[in-house]
């Protein structure tokens, strides 16, 4: 019989039974849904609203049935409505009617909203400190490669020479803005719903402060609608995650386009890479292709609670139970990917003559070559168009500016002199960027002190 069965006069049909129940996903809160209990029995006792005996009989209940959880003593019951009814039949069955106290100024509306909150609060901590490995792997592996030469791309063409450093560091940065969005995100959660009640609060003296401080809350959700019918933290926290999959995805992208034959400029560890059944030559960055592929997952994930959110009326609607399998779901893809991603970075060669060579090709030195000429009068419009014939003129020949004579430079403007080949060394372009935030060996060892502080302060 369902804990709900006072007004009704027969069973729930068996398909909707199943078609209402959540425990075969929501189970995994079991340890939020027994510590907000706990939190609750404890307050419920304090204001005198049960007795103090009472509580603690309850408290004991649920760390018992937790322990018996955790052991495996205890298996959920898949005919159970959902996590919140479980524990509290199981507590009921153990201490006896005591345990039927419990929900005593509290609803599964306030419940649930509690724990999908510690849940977040707790996943999201992981999901950080996976962020913050990476940062630091990047962060490592950008000082073994401030003077590694590669070409830097616009629209996939060749365009200035930078450092793999450099590329490495753009992507340190837009991991910690995902910490940044996620810490954010969770403080904006960490506001105690319970004592909401199913939607208007209760008539019991109930003390909402001292749950949240129990459960590490900063405070109260102001209003009762609000606390059990908000979800926005599950939104902001979903695209917090989705962004972080958009930067996996792109720097899985490049990582897939190093791989080729066409760049080479990197070679995955055997650990990290799977052959074809029937192509022996074979090595596919299977890894990377999943993530990118995942990415569609999460963005899902943030598609289906915005989507589901957005008509209904206040406050509690069954609806609002699909969210916990899409924040779930992404939850779990960002971590298993970050999981795989961090290692195969970590053991991934960099391949620096191919990207050194990659660079010596296709002109990426022209706009320092005309910046040569503008630094010695000649307007950067008009240097443009000069350097801009001569680089027509060096695919005519099969020539690179390198190689190009002298006497065909003093053809275009009689500005140039010798010292035209040191100006446009690919080492020069890279050592002469030293702008802030540019590609210089120097300007780039700022950008990791930069984040190494963060780090720290992390
Ligand atoms: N399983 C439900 C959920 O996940 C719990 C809240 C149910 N509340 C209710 N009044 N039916 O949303």
């Amino acid at each position: 019989m369902k804990m709900w069965a006072g007004r009704f006069s027969k069973e729930v049909d068996e398909r909707v039974n199943d078609f209402n129940s959540s425990i075969s996903f929501d189970a995994r809160m079991f340890q939020q849904d027994i510590a907000g209990s706990m939190a609750h029995a404890a307050m419920l006792a304090a204001q005198g609203i049960i007795e103090k005996s009472q509580g603690d009989s309850i408290i004991d209940g649920l760390g018992e049935i937790l322990e018996d959880i955790k052991t495996g003593k205890l298996a959920f019951d898949p005919e159970a409505e959902d996590i919140h009814m479980f524990i509290e039949a199981q507590l009921t069955q153990r201490i006896g009617d005591t345990g039927k106290r419990l929900h005593t100024a509290r609803s599964r509306n306030d419940q649930v909203a509690l724990d999908i909150r510690l849940y977040l609060r707790e996943e999201m901590e992981k999901i950080t400190g996976l962020l913050l490995e990476l940062i630091r792997e990047l962060c490592e592996k950008a000082k073994d490669h401030l003077d590694t030469i590669m070409p830097g791309y616009t629209h996939l063409q060749r365009a200035q020479p930078i450092t793999f450093a450099h590329h490495l560091m753009a992507y340190a940065n837009m991991f910690v803005r995902d910490v940044q969005r996620i810490r954010d995100g969770v403080k904006r959660m960490n506001y105690n719903p319970l004592g909401s009640g199913a939607l208007a609060g209760t008539t019991y003296p109930i003390d909402r402060q001292m749950t949240a401080k129990a459960l590490g809350f900063d405070g109260v959700v102001a209003n009762s609608l609000d606390g059990v019918s908000d979800r926005d933290f599950c939104i902001e926290l979903g695209a917090a995650v989705s962004t972080v999959m958009m930067h996996l995805s792109r720097f899985s992208e490049e990582v897939i386009l190093w791989c080729s034959w066409e760049f080479k400029f990197v070679e995955l560890d055997d650990g990290f890479a799977t052959g074809s059944s029937i192509m022996p030559q074979k090595k596919n960055p299977d890894i990377t292709e999943l993530i990118r592929g995942k990415t569609a997952r999460v963005y899902g994930d943030l598609i289906t609670l915005l989507t589901m959110m957005k008509g209904l009326p206040l406050a509690y609607n069954k609806d609002m139970q699909e969210d916990k399998e899409a924040v779930f779901d992404a939850i779990d893809t960002v971590k298993l990917c970050l999981t795989t991603f961090i290692p195969m970075l970590r053991t991934m060669t960099v391949l620096k003559e191919n990207m050194r060579a990659a660079a010596a090709k296709g002109f990426i030195n022209a706009t320092d070559c005309a910046d040569y000429l503008t630094k010695k009068g000649v307007p950067f419009r008009d240097a443009y168009k000069i350097t801009g014939a001569l680089v027509a003129l060096c695919i005519r020949e099969g020539l690179t500016l390198e190689t190009l004579p002298l006497e065909e430079y003093q053809r275009a403007s009689g500005v140039f002199e010798k010292d035209v080949y040191d100006a446009i060394s690919l080492d020069a372009c890279v050592h002469c960027r030293q702008s802030e935030g540019g590609p210089a060996p120097e300007a780039v060892k700022i950008q990791i002190g930069k984040i190494e502080e963060f780090l720290t302060r992390e």
